[in-house]
């Protein structure tokens, strides 16, 4: 987590680093701070909150035109979110001056002997303690600063991205990276430095993003000059041809980026099957797979690894392969995963499953997946991001950038890869009868269209939303196909709205939620025509006779649930293995209202950050 933006040209600092703060807010807003650095004096303004707040607090302050800058937007790890723990810090001396997305695990020890050596610490940061390791090594071994950051970070166990300058050397920055993104943007005569793209997509389309354990020397009027962390051998630098647009990563009209992308799933679940899907030719092309069919074919099995909302993304698709492609499934928490000694085998097939593509504890997972042979296959949707380079092979969704903390194109586009990956498999096994097949080709075909009218309901979604805004808890309940979408519809909830909120297999209620149920209490439940509706129905029974307010999701011209519920939320007919993509619709929706109406910032909820980098 942590966005860092760094800068260094002829043009003014300033604006480029705050507005790239801004972009990449989304990856932790409890703090911000900005250094600037004109050759003679260093400015530096950091305080708690959000970028506005900076934004506000440094327009007091006088800034000259700086040809150096670097930014940094927060998700505390190391000392709550305070003026003091956000990032800049300066080294003891005051020449150096770091920013820092990850964590220093080892720095308590180094903290204890820098103190005995005479630094003072005025932060509980880790980072304040790299920063002035790297100090250390660089007076008393009397080397360059490259060198000595390099000394440091060999000695440092952990994760980071680094960008710092040095008062003395006013024409150069220099960046490391392990386990957090760095991306350089190169522009004529001046470089940027972010934790994505997005800071300086509208100057320059030309990117290096550095790989783990590589650090480069930015110097004005110079090429970048890449060298490996351990030994210092140089690295050529690939610059890769951005295809992001600043349009992508704007508001668009709508009030929130959750709102946009809610409303930008038809087009981006085409651009996920776009080339991908011939439906009239009965063919199903992925780039990513035709090389490696045989594999997943013999796999003894596949192991889904995610986090969060690609987690569900990744249950649903348990019972897509199960179903269509009849190759056993496991779905797992990649930070249990990892660390649970799993047993795997080099005929398991691996599926990562990550929006951003830079989730610590997924990454993790396939380090250790592919240390034990197992082949890795990616679902992401950051191109270039640190999983989709650290996989076998893969699939991007397409969806564009998420900016909204909450997860949505995400899902949708990720269950449409994968759908499109099971029904493949399937049909080079023979385990789907070719009517089969070519219905839900079709059917895929048809979703945009169907997600399109499930949007239209909105202004009855907003409506019961406004009946439910003052609820404490809510239940959410699904079977089969849609229990993961239970799942992602309480998530939703609770992310963006901080009411507590459910998801439970419908028929599990029995089990333990249904001692929760009162006339107070909502229970959505996805009721949509599916091979369960009998069986949903009869659950429906069972809390309706304990007085539970029932919102359903149903299919169009349904009658029997209509009756039963106090409210409904209606999606069009898909077959039941494609519903989860639109009964998900309306639930995202609700969240997005009663979150509006409780006054939450729904893009950026309290606590959390889109990319997490921290396990
Ligand atoms: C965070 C985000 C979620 C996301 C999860 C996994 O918790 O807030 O929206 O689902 O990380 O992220 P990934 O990028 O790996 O899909």
């Amino acid at each position: 987590m942590c966005g860092i933006v760094g800068y260094i040209g002829n043009r003014d600092a300033y604006p480029i680093v705050l507005n790239g703060l801004k972009r990449l807010e989304y990856r932790g807003y409890d703090s911000a701070g900005i250094a600037l650095y004109d050759g003679t004096k260093i400015q530096l303004c950091k305080t708690k909150g959000k970028v506005a707040d900076l934004e506000e607090k440094f327009s007091r302050q006088m800034a000259t035109k700086c040809k150096i800058g670097i930014g940094h937007t927060r998700w505390a790890t190391h000392g709550v979110p305070n003026d003091i723990n956000s990032h800049p810090h300066y080294s003891n001396s005051g020449d150096l001056v770091i920013i820092h997305n990850g964590i220093i695990e080892n720095y308590a020890s180094i903290k204890k002997e820098l103190i005995n050596r005479g630094y003072t610490f005025y932060s509980d940061t880790d980072t304040e303690v790299l920063v002035n390791l790297i100090e250390d090594i660089k007076i008393n071994q009397k080397v360059k600063l490259g060198q000595a950051v390099q000394i440091a970070l060999n000695e440092v166990v952990g994760a980071y991205a680094i960008a710092l300058f040095d008062k003395n050397k006013p024409d150069e920055i220099v960046v490391a990276k392990l386990g957090s993104p760095l991306a350089i943007g190169i522009g004529e005569d001046e470089f940027f430095v972010a934790s994505d793209a997005t800071p300086f997509i509208e100057f320059t389309k030309n990117a290096i993003y550095l790989e783990d354990e590589e650090m480069a020397i930015i110097r004005l009027g110079k090429d970048v000059n890449i060298r490996k962390v351990k030994d210092d051998s140089s690295v050529a630098p690939y610059i890769q041809k951005l295809k992001l647009n600043l349009e992508q990563i704007e508001k668009g009209g709508y009030d929130y980026f959750m709102l946009k992308e809610i409303y930008e799933q038809p087009s981006v679940i085409k651009d996920t099957y776009r080339g991908r899907l011939l439906a009239d030719k009965g063919i199903i092309k992925l780039g990513g797979l035709e090389n490696h069919i045989e594999k997943f074919t013999n796999a003894d099995r596949i192991i889904i690894v995610a986090c969060g909302t690609s987690w569900h993304a990744g249950l649903v698709a348990e019972y897509i392969f199960e179903d269509w492609a009849r190759i056993p499934v496991e779905v797992e928490y990649a930070s249990e995963f990892r660390y649970r000694n799993p047993v795997i085998t080099d005929k398991d097939i691996i599926i990562a499953i990550s929006q951003s593509g830079e989730t610590a504890d997924t990454l993790a997972a396939i380090k250790l997946a592919k240390e034990k042979g197992a082949f890795v296959y990616g679902i992401c949707n950051v191109v270039g991001s640190t999983i989709s380079r650290a996989t076998d092979s893969g699939t991007y969704t397409h969806a564009g950038p998420e900016i909204g903390v909450a997860s949505t194109k995400a899902f949708t586009t990720q269950i449409t890869v994968l759908t499109m990956i099971a029904l493949k498999l399937a049909k080079v096994k023979g385990t789907i009868s070719q009517s089969n097949y070519r219905l839900h080709l079709r059917e895929l075909e048809l979703i945009p269209s169907n997600v399109e009218m499930a949007l239209q309901k909105n202004n009855d979604i907003e409506e019961i939303a406004k009946l439910f805004k003052d609820a404490t808890n809510f239940l959410y309940l699904g079977r089969g196909y849609n229990f993961p979408v239970a799942l992602e519809g309480a998530l939703k909830l609770k992310e963006i709205s901080y009411i507590h909120a459910e998801g439970y297999p419908a028929a599990e209620m029995k089990h333990g939620p249904i001692a929760l149920i009162d006339e107070q209490m909502p229970i959505v439940v996805i009721a949509v025509n599916s091979n369960h509706y009998d069986k949903v129905v009869s659950n429906i029974q069972e809390i309706k006779s304990r007085k539970g307010k029932i919102i359903a999701v149903v299919t169009e011209g349904d009658t029997v649930v209509k009756e039963l519920a106090d409210y409904i939320m209606e999606v069009p007919n898909t077959p039941e293995t494609l519903s989860p993509l639109v009964t998900t619709i309306p639930l995202q929706l609700l969240s997005y209202h009663i979150a509006l109406m409780l006054g939450r910032n729904v893009d950026q909820p309290r606590n959390l950050a889109k990319a997490v980098t921290v396990e």
